[in-house]
């Protein structure tokens, strides 16, 4: 039946009740689902005043699956009973029929039956009257035909318990009158259109109101995937530091920039096929700073600058192949080059305008002299936060390619316990308080440090990344002024991200098997600090 013609059947009912009518006895009559009802007073409300309607609830008793099976056979004790013949029933048997086990028991409180535990061929039930009357049966017929009102509550509860009844509350409206009551349904208008305005019509229209309490539909806009709303986070704190963010924008690098210019020797096993990712179009890289290329071959071949070098001959070839990098460190060298490039050419543009003008008078005091083409190095601190590749073999913790948090900081005289400060510092931040180094080793760093972090759910002492002292045979073939050193630690983006997430395996926050819902439904990232 459709709505509005129940709608319309319901007002009709109105009309000829005296006060009012219940929804429930009205989808009785009806014979509809009391749900329909419903939506029949909803839709007649929207309409204005034709009716008003008021929630109710009321509890009544209702007979179980079960229940309504015992009006229909009898109860379990009445069924026992009817089995047995007059010269009885093996127990065993008995027990065999659907009603045999609770029949039984309740038969023989009743004092229905009998077991003669003596008979041969085992225990026999035999009746002990000659008829019997079945009260559950005739009370459950009662409350079908709804005059519950005869049983008294006590036995009503006694049926609940054994499951042959239910009471169940049922939630109804009584539908009165409203003000402008009518059996006639005028469907309102949704729209104002200028037909109406032109015609005037309307002014004899009746418009539906607007709901504002009617939700929107939800908007389909962008979602940040989770590594993305940690490296915001990440990125905060850095910048709360005073750092600076790296240009990475380049997953491609030459072997040069990725490993020679940080001092790691051409044989070193992470160059290899099996960890680095090689491009075949195109294969090299073939602009290169040639000065300071010269300068890194020597400190690799000869040594320099205090260093034997690893006495190897180096070979340009290596150096230009083209590989997706393989850490942001890459960058991180590239941008000490050039400051020190930088400030090599402050100094030397200071030497010519000074030697363009006339010689000042000296003027009196004790200042240190500065020598004119001395280099006036600028301390920076550093950041990035971006993707590198490894040729890794996959497992729930690797991929071939991650995100790597980096830091670098370059100042004169900066030590290991500068490092260590700053570590904490930065991890405080992090909401990560413990913290423990561990002696290692890179290439391009002497002293370096795997940092460890205590983790509380663990309860054990986890590698949270990897640090170190750039050495001098990195940043003296750079131009970096002697004096300078240069601090850096580096971490993965995806660890933090998991557990923040409570992602176990790495596949289900990168990759193909990604559940985009996951992604909707993450909410922002915030670090306890
Ligand atoms: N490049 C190192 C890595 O890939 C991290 C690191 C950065 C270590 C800076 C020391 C200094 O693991």
């Amino acid at each position: 039946m459709a709505d509005a013609g129940v709608a319309e059947l319901l007002l009709k009912k109105l009309e000829s009740a005296d006060s009012g009518v219940d929804s429930q006895d009205v989808a009785r009559d009806l014979s509809v689902d009391h749900q329909v009802i419903v939506g029949a007073v909803k839709s007649l409300q929207s309409l204005g005043d034709l009716i008003s309607a008021e929630q109710r609830s009321s509890k009544h008793w209702e007979l179980t699956g079960e229940g309504q099976e015992t009006v229909e056979q009898g109860s379990h004790e009445a069924r026992v009973f009817k089995a047995i013949p007059d010269d009885g029933l093996p127990q065993s048997e008995l027990m065999k029929l659907p009603s045999g086990k609770v029949g039984f028991s309740k038969a023989m409180s009743n004092k229905w039956i009998r077991v003669d535990k003596a008979h041969e061929g085992g225990p026999r039930i035999f009746r002990m009257v000659e008829t019997i009357e079945d009260s559950v049966q005739e009370k459950l017929v009662q409350i079908q035909k709804g005059i519950a009102d005869e049983v008294d509550e006590k036995e009503k509860n006694e049926l609940k318990k054994r499951k042959l009844l239910a009471e169940v509350t049922v939630k109804s409206y009584f539908i009165t009158k409203g003000p402008s009551f009518s059996t006639t349904i005028t469907k309102q208008e949704t729209d104002l259109t200028p037909e109406m305005i032109a015609s005037g019509s309307w002014k004899e229209k009746s418009f539906k109101p607007y709901n504002f309490e009617a939700l929107g539909v939800t908007l389909d806009c962008g979602h940040l995937h989770p590594l993305m709303k940690v490296r915001t986070q990440f990125r905060q704190i850095f910048l709360e530091m005073g750092f600076t963010e790296m240009p990475t924008n380049n997953y491609i690098e030459s072997s040069f920039w990725n490993f020679d210019s940080l001092f790691q020797p051409q044989q070193h096993p992470a160059r290899d096929q099996h960890d680095t990712f090689f491009l075949s179009d195109p294969a090299v890289a073939t602009e290169f700073p040639q000065d300071y290329l010269e300068r890194v071959k020597k400190v690799h071949s000869e040594g320099g600058y205090g260093s034997q070098g690893y006495k190897y001959d180096w070979k340009i070839e290596e150096a230009k192949k083209n590989i997706l990098r393989t850490h942001t460190t890459a960058v991180s060298a590239r941008m000490l080059y050039n400051l020190a490039q930088k400030c090599i050419q402050e100094a030397k543009n200071k030497v010519e305008t000074k030697e363009g003008q006339p010689k000042k008078q000296k003027r009196g005091g004790k200042r240190r002299k500065k020598r004119s083409n001395e280099p006036k190095f600028t301390p920076v601190k550093y950041f990035s936060i971006d993707r590198v590749f490894r040729n890794e073999t996959l497992d729930a913790t690797h991929l071939a390619e991650f995100h790597q948090i980096e830091g670098v900081v370059a100042d004169y005289g900066l030590t290991l316990g500068d490092l260590m400060g700053v570590l904490h510092q930065f991890f405080t931040k992090l909401g990560i308080t413990k913290l423990r180094f561990k002696p290692a080793y890179n290439p391009y760093t002497e002293p370096s440090m795997e940092i460890f972090s205590y983790h509380e759910g663990l309860k054990k002492w986890v590698e949270v990344g990897n640090s170190g002292v750039f050495r001098p045979e990195m940043l003296l073939p750079m131009g970096i002024p002697e004096g300078v050193s240069v601090i850096a630690w580096g971490l993965s983006l995806e660890r933090p991200t998991m557990i923040k997430y409570g992602i176990n395996n790495i596949r289900e926050l990168v990759g193909h098997k990604v559940n985009l819902q996951m992604v909707y439904d993450g909410p922002i990232c915030r670090l306890d600090s």
